[in-house]
């Protein structure tokens, strides 16, 4: 189950620790088209809002690391650009080839309309 964040009740346990935790996007910017993708330290993450939570998975598809988050989810589904791999929204999970899910990024914290994650988590 991929951690998430409440977009209307935000963590904001006191300031974000840097050493732990690096920037992603602002929620404006998510919020936008509701996913967005960005490169952080050699991380390609997908960032979506789901069921009104923040949620970041790997952008990078188990089959031949096609770009899963190009196109936007629909029904719950992310399907990657190359071969149409689909993923679950809910937690990442390979719903073509169960068992090769994508990484979820399950530490996230949201402070002052800023999306932090912690990588290493
Ligand atoms: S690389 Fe994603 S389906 Fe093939």
């Amino acid at each position: 189950m991929a951690a998430t964040h409440d977009l209307k009740e935000p963590t904001t346990l006191g300031a974000v620790d840097t050493t732990v935790y690096t920037y992603v996007a602002s929620v404006q910017e998510l919020e936008k088209d509701g996913q967005l993708t960005r490169w952080v330290n050699d991380h390609d993450i997908l960032l979506y809002i789901w069921n009104d939570e923040i949620k970041a998975i790997s952008n990078i598809c188990r089959h031949f690391g096609g770009p899963v988050g190009y196109r936007k989810h629909k029904d719950g589904k992310f399907t990657c650009l190359w071969h149409n791999w689909q993923f679950s929204c809910d937690d990442g999970g390979c719903e073509t080839n169960p068992g090769t899910p994508l990484r979820q990024y399950t530490d996230l914290k949201l402070q002052n309309g800023l999306i932090y994650i912690n990588l290493l988590a």
